[in-house]
C-alpha cells in the first residue's frame, strides 16, 4: 500500500477525493459568494474580472539614480505598482556612511539617506497614478514620510497617495532581522504610523502583514498564516490600546504571502486564510466595515525554490507559482526572476518575470472567472484541514500569551527551524526532488552573465551626505531632532516631529538614531 502523501503541511494528501469530501458542506456558510463575508472566495464580487491584480515587481539596487532608471523601465513593460527594495543600512536605519554600513550600500536595494535621494528616486515617476509598495519595516515611518514629502514637492496631495509600507516587524523577530527598537516601542510606533495615516494619508496601505519572509526560513504553509495572522492580532490589539477605533484603521491593513509550487494546497491555504481573518476580525474585534475583514495581499513566488542549477528551469517554477497565486486570488503579484539564485537579476530576467504575469492575465482563461475551485473535492477539503490546523497553531500561540510573548521564548522561531530542518532532510536523501539539482542534474551548466553593481556606489553616497550635511541648517536640524526625542518621551504621535525634521533634510540614520536615543534597541535573548 502507498504511504499516506502529506501535504506540505503535513496534513493527509488523498489520492483520490469524492463527493464524501462534500458531505454537509454548505457553500452559503462556508464559501459565500465573492466579495461577501466570509470572502473565501475572494474579497471582491468579480476579481479579476473586473480588474486584473497588480504586477508589482520588486526592484531597487545601487543608487537611486540607477533604480529610478529601472522603474521606469518597469513602467514602460506595463507594469501596475512599483516596489521598491531597501538596501541593509536603510532598513537598518544607518546612513550610507556609518561605519556599520560599510559594505552594505547599494547592495541588495536602494541606498536612502535623505529627502534628496527620495527625490532622485522617484523623479519624472507619476506617483498620483502608480501605487508605491516598499519594503521597508523599523524605519518605515521615515520612508513613508520622505516619501510623502517627495510627493508635496512634485505638487501631489498626501491625499492622493496609494501605496504600502511593510512595517511588520513582528516577523522582523521571527525571521528576517531588520529590527531595530523593541518590541513595546516598535508596537507603539506602528499604531502612531496607523492613526497618522487616518489623518493624513488615507488611501495608504498602513501594514504589510508577512508570512513570506517565514515560509522562506522553513515555515510550512500551515505555520506561515496561522504566525502570520497572529502577528495581526497583536497589531489590532496594540492599536486598540492605543485608543484607535478598529474600524478606523482595520481596512488599510494588507497582508503578504509565499505562493509554493505546490499549487493546490498553495490555493486551499489562501481561500482559508480570508475565511480566518474575517472571522477574527468580526467575531472577536467587533468589526463593523465589511473592509475591515478582508484579507487584501501580495503574493511573492517562493524565492527559496529557485535553484541556481539550470537556472531555466526556474521559469517553469515560477510560472506554477505565480498560477498558484492567482487562482488563490491574489491582490498583487511579485514573479522571481529566473537567475535570482546566483545574482541581481538583469534586466533581460526581471522583464520575463513581468511577461509570466502577462500570459496568466491576458493568455490563460484563470481570470475569466472567480475562484475557479469553488466546490472542488480536493480544495474544498484542504481549504477545511488548513484552517483546522492553523486555528489550533493560532490557539498555541495564544495560549503563551500572544505574538509577543510567544517571540520572546522563541516559539515561532523553533517551529520554523524545526520544519526548515525537516526539509533539509528530505532534499539531502533525496526523498524530495528538486529538479535539476538532485534529480536530473547537468554535469557541465550551461554559461551565465551575472549583473554588476557599480563598486563606487558608497563612496558616491558618503559624498552626497557630506554635501547635504554641508547644504542645509544644522542647527535647525537639531531643533527638529529634539522634538523627535520629546515626542518619543512622551505620548505624542512621533510622525509629526519626524516629518519636519526630515523636511529640514535630516538623514535616516539622524532620525532613526533620535528614536533609539530614547527607546534603546532590540536585543534577542538567544544573542549571547
Ligand atoms: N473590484 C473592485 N475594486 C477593485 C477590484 C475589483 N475587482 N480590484 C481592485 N479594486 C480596487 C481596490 O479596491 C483598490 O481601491 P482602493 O485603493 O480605493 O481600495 C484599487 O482597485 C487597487 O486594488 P488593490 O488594493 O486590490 O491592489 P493594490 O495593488 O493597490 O494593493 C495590496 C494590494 C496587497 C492591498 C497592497 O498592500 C500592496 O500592494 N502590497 C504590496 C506589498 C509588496 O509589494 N511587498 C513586497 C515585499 S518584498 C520583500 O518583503 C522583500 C523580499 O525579501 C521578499
Amino acid at each position: 500500500m502507498r504511504p499516506m502523501a502529506t501535504t506540505e503541511s503535513g496534513l493527509p494528501f488523498e489520492a483520490v477525493y469524492d463527493a464524501s469530501a462534500l458531505d454537509g458542506f454548505d457553500p452559503q456558510q462556508r464559501l459565500g459568494e465573492p466579495g461577501q463575508y466570509p470572502f473565501t472566495r475572494g474579497v471582491y464580487p468579480n476579481m479579476y474580472t473586473g480588474r486584473p491584480w497588480t504586477m508589482r515587481q520588486y526592484a531597487g539596487f545601487g543608487t537611486a539614480k540607477e533604480s529610478n532608471e529601472r522603474y521606469r523601465e518597469l513602467v514602460a513593460h506595463g507594469t501596475g505598482g512599483l516596489s521598491v527594495a531597501f538596501d541593509l543600512p536603510t532598513q537598518m536605519g544607518f546612513d550610507s556612511d556609518a561605519p556599520v554600513a560599510h559594505g552594505e550600500v547599494g547592495k541588495v536595494g536602494v541606498a536612502i539617506d535623505s529627502l534628496d535621494d527620495m527625490q532622485v528616486l522617484f523623479d519624472g515617476l507619476p506617483l498620483d497614478e502608480v501605487s508605491t509598495s516598499m519594503t521597508i519595516n523599523a524605519p518605515a515611518s521615515t520612508l513613508l514620510l520622505l516619501y510623502q514629502l517627495t510627493a508635496e514637492s512634485q505638487g501631489i496631495a498626501a491625499s492622493k497617495l496609494t501605496g504600502t509600507i511593510q512595517n511588520d516587524v513582528l516577523k522582523e523577530y521571527i525571521a528576517r532581522g531588520t529590527y531595530i527598537y523593541p518590541p513595546a516601542e516598535s508596537l507603539r510606533l506602528i499604531s502612531d504610523i496607523f492613526a497618522y495615516c487616518h489623518q493624513e494619508i488615507p488611501r495608504w496601505n498602513t501594514i504589510s502583514i508577512s508570512g513570506y519572509h517565514m515560509a522562506e526560513a522553513g515555515a510550512t504553509p500551515v505555520q506561515e498564516i496561522a504566525f502570520t495572522l497572529a502577528n495581526a492580532i497583536e497589531y489590532v490589539r496594540a492599536a486598540q490600546a492605543a485608543g484607535l477605533a478598529v474600524d478606523d484603521f482595520a481596512p488599510r491593513l494588507s497582508f503578504f504571502f509565499v505562493a509554493r509550487t505546490t499549487l493546490l494546497e498553495e490555493v486551499a491555504k489562501f481561500r482559508a486564510a480570508r475565511r480566518i481573518w474575517a472571522r477574527v476580525m468580526k467575531e472577536d474585534f467587533g468589526a463593523q466595515n465589511p473592509k475591515s475583514m478582508m484579507l487584501r495581499f501580495h503574493t511573492q513566488t517562493a524565492g527559496v525554490q529557485l535553484t541556481a542549477q539550470q537556472p531555466e528551469v526556474n521559469l517553469v517554477r515560477v510560472a506554477l507559482q505565480g498560477l498558484g497565486a492567482v487562482l488563490g486570488g491574489t491582490q498583487s503579484l511579485h514573479t522571481n526572476s529566473y537567475d535570482e539564485a546566483i545574482a541581481l537579476p538583469t534586466a533581460k530576467a526581471a522583464r520575463l518575470a513581468l511577461r509570466t504575469q502577462q500570459v496568466l492575465a491576458y493568455e490563460t482563461d484563470v481570470t475569466k472567472t472567480v475562484d475557479p475551485f469553488a466546490g472542488s473535492y480536493v480544495v474544498e477539503s484542504l481549504t477545511d484541514d488548513i484552517e483546522a490546523a492553523a486555528l489550533d497553531l493560532m490557539r498555541q500561540v495564544e495560549d503563551k500569551g500572544g505574538a509577543v510573548a510567544a517571540i520572546e521564548e522563541g516559539f515561532q522561531k523553533n517551529e520554523i527551524e524545526r520544519s526548515a530542518y525537516a526539509t533539509a532532510l528530505e532534499i539531502d536523501s533525496g526523498e524530495r526532488i528538486v529538479v535539476g539539482q538532485n534529480r536530473f542534474a547537468l554535469d557541465v551548466e550551461d554559461p551565465y552573465e551575472p549583473l554588476r553593481v557599480d563598486p563606487r556606489i558608497e563612496a558616491n553616497q558618503s559624498e552626497r551626505l557630506a554635501a547635504l550635511r554641508a547644504d542645509r541648517d544644522n542647527d535647525e536640524v537639531q531643533r527638529r531632532l529634539e522634538d523627535v526625542r520629546t515626542a518619543a518621551r512622551g505620548t505624542d504621535n512621533v510622525l509629526y516631529p519626524l516629518r519636519e525634521a526630515l523636511r529640514v533634510r535630516a538623514t535616516v540614520g539622524e532620525v532613526s538614531d533620535a528614536l533609539r536615543d530614547v527607546w534603546g534597541v532590540y536585543v534577542p535573548r538567544d544573542a549571547f
